[in-house]
């Protein structure tokens, strides 16, 4: 047996075009072949010519005319959403709230790296995404993704980068480029968010009208046509801006897609008593509260000109002029004899139906207008954020958390879905969850976006936005405990159940040096910060979280740490995975690891005690717990 035969991880994000090499193979595996990369490297690679046979007449090509949305810079943004990282995520224990047993996370850094990070573990996991991006008024920043491909062409051409390496960019209408840099920044995001998305899932993505149009014709392409489910006009606020040259806006959009239409199935409203109390049983039906509905249709029909004969009076009633009854004669005679048309108590008024409220729908078909007095407005996410923070008034467009819990509601949100907001702003996304009654739990991503030096926020201790981020969810979360166990006949708990934490993770490189540096890409102290291939300054926790990255093994399961033969190891739900990331391991303990028959186990690639152990560590499980997959980093 050699020692190659442990596996070794592969700790970057996955390949995305490999990816879509692999789905085309499945359908048309003739028409993926073999070339050679410009290393000399074998590769798959799409034959376009045998492809475009499959097609036959249905291709378009050149500069054919044909419907779609374009703007310079649309095929960089689609290399940017398939160019992989090599980046990781760092668990940060000292800012989260109960690490150890929280299932929410916050990730600080840019969400494009964020959400490719995030591919391979919540594929198809999420149900619920909201989003309120910059909206491109012109004095907002926008994320500059290019400056990643080449930085010295980016800082000539912008001039705007800073010595910390910050990479926002203000886009001035005044820019010629104006809504393409908005559409470049959308489109790699919104292409990875749709794959994280379940079948039945949902995304809300909050606009003005400066982007609303492209966002739609975007989202379109993006999620499909089909999938539109509508675009929500939410009354943001009520006064009238007097000062405003034509109008004053008093709203903004909220665009709904389903990731697939026919799975998605649409939440009801809570029925409001005010609706119910319209209910009433005048005749003491025993089937419950009814209450009554025109019979009469407003257009003529000669088929259902008919006279309906009161049984209690025998007195009849025809459809007024130029109407008709609302259903055929036979039906309506049906009807009479199980009491099903009202004629008024003395018999002698013009039928109607009887509605029953147990036969209605439970709830309330959402309309698309969605109004300040039931989900809040600007001035009320404003109001919030300053019972937290005082006056740190960074977030002029904090949502209230009542408009989010309304999503939740019509995306039918139940407990141990996932909800994600990847521009999380002031979390006030985490907020509507926590207060909603529901056991769901968040990912939310803050770019540690710089705050001004002279705003009130910087003067508070607040270096970025992250750090007001956590700081609200810390105190939102405990304001929702205390505010609720002041409740008279509050469920105690219930209340203690409900999960006020969060696991703060930070974007950062990977925790691996690249070996494939080039001789010339090495610096002399490099070496001097690693031990083995791992960085001098990453923690095994640090390793931890970037196998279960790969493992693609859930961020949120709960972790525990075990001493055995004096090696820290880490168990993930249970026997789910074993992780041991220290040196010196010998067959003693790889034997009472193995005994524990985790259903994966992974070390360093140089934590053996020696090159015998290593060769002999599948040996031992094959033994003792054959189903263990085991890896090395
Ligand atoms: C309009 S605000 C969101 C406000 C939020 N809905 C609230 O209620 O507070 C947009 C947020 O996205 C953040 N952001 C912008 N570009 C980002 C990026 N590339 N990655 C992560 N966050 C980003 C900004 O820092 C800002 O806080």
């Amino acid at each position: 047996m050699s020692e190659q035969t442990l596996e070794k991880m592969d700790l970057t994000t996955p390949a995305f075009v490999d990816e879509n090499i692999a789905k085309l193979a499945e359908l048309f595996p003739a028409c993926v072949t073999e070339s050679k990369n410009d290393k000399g490297e074998i590769v798959r690679a799409i034959d376009f010519d045998l492809l475009r046979q499959e097609f036959s007449d249905n291709i378009v090509e050149g500069p054919q005319e044909r419907y779609s949305l374009n703007w310079p810079g649309k095929r960089k943004a689609l290399v940017t959403a398939n160019t992989p990282i090599s980046k990781t995520l760092r668990p940060c224990r000292d800012e989260s709230v109960d690490f150890d047993t929280t299932k929410n996370i916050f990730i600080e850094g840019d969400n494009l790296d964020a959400l490719k990070l995030l591919q391979e573990t919540y594929l198809n996991k999420i149900k619920m995404i909201y989003i309120d991006p910059p909206y491109n008024t012109g004095n907002d920043f926008i994320y500059n993704d290019t400056f990643t491909a080449d930085k010295d062409e980016y800082d000539e051409a912008s001039g705007q980068r800073d010595e910390d390496g910050s990479r926002l960019v203000s886009n001035p209408d005044s820019n010629g480029r104006y809504h393409s840099d908005w559409l470049s920044m959308m489109y790699p995001r919104l292409k990875l968010a749709r794959n994280l998305l379940r079948e039945n899932g949902v995304i809300f993505i909050s606009i003005d009208d400066n982007e609303q149009a492209s966002l739609k014709r975007l989202c379109d392409e993006i999620f499909g046509e089909l999938n539109f489910l509508t675009n929500i006009i939410w009354q943001k606020k009520y006064a009238p801006q007097n000062d405003a040259k034509y109008f004053s806006a008093s709203h903004e959009h909220i665009i709904c897609f389903a990731k697939n239409i026919e799975t998605f199935s649409i939440g009801l409203l809570p029925r409001t008593n005010e609706a119910n109390k319209r209910y009433k049983n005048p005749d003491n039906d025993p089937r419950g509260s009814w209450k009554s509905s025109d019979l009469t249709r407003q257009e003529y029909r000669p088929r259902d000109d008919y006279s309906i004969t009161s049984p209690k009076t025998g007195k009849k009633f025809s459809p007024p002029d130029g109407c008709s009854w609302g259903r055929p004669k036979e039906k309506i005679e049906e009807m009479i004899k199980e009491n099903r048309i009202w004629f008024g108590s003395d018999g002698n008024n013009v039928p109607s139906i009887k509605r029953f409220l147990k036969e209605v729908k439970q709830g309330i078909t959402p309309q698309t207008i969605w109004e300040r007095k039931d989900v809040g407005d600007t001035q009320e996410g404003k109001k919030i954020i300053k019972e937290y923070l005082g006056n740190v008034s960074i977030f002029e467009t904090a949502k209230p958390p009542r408009l989010i819990q309304r999503q939740l509601l019509v995306s039918d949100v139940k407990d141990g879905d996932i909800i994600l907001d990847f521009f999380a702003g002031s979390g006030s996304t985490a907020e509507a969850i926590m207060t909603a009654n529901t056991k769901a739990n968040y990912i939310l991503v803050q770019l540690p976006e710089k705050c001004d030096e002279k705003s009130e926020a910087f003067k508070a201790g607040y270096k970025n936005i992250a750090e007001i981020s956590k700081e609200r969810i810390r105190r939102a979360g405990k304001k929702i405990k205390e505010d609720f166990l002041k409740k008279e006949g509050a469920d105690k708990e219930g209340i203690e159940n409900l999960d006020i934490g969060f696991r703060v993770f930070k974007i950062d490189s990977s925790n691996m040096v690249d070996v494939t540096l080039a001789p010339d890409e090495t610096k002399p102290d490099m070496f001097d910060s690693l031990v083995g291939n791992i960085k001098k300054d990453r923690s095994a926790e640090d390793l931890l979280f970037q196998v279960l990255l790969d493992w693609g093994v859930d961020l949120s399961l709960p972790i525990i740490r075990e001493d055995i033969d004096g090696h820290a190891v880490f168990f993930v739900d249970g026997n789910a995975l074993a992780a041991c990331f220290d040196e010196g391991i010998n067959e003693d303990f790889v034997k009472k690891l193995a005994d524990k028959q985790p259903l994966r186990a992974v070390f360093r690639d140089d934590g053996f005690a020696s090159d015998a152990v290593k060769i002999n560590v599948e040996q031992i499980f094959k033994l003792k717990s054959p189903a263990t997959d085991i890896k090395v980093i």
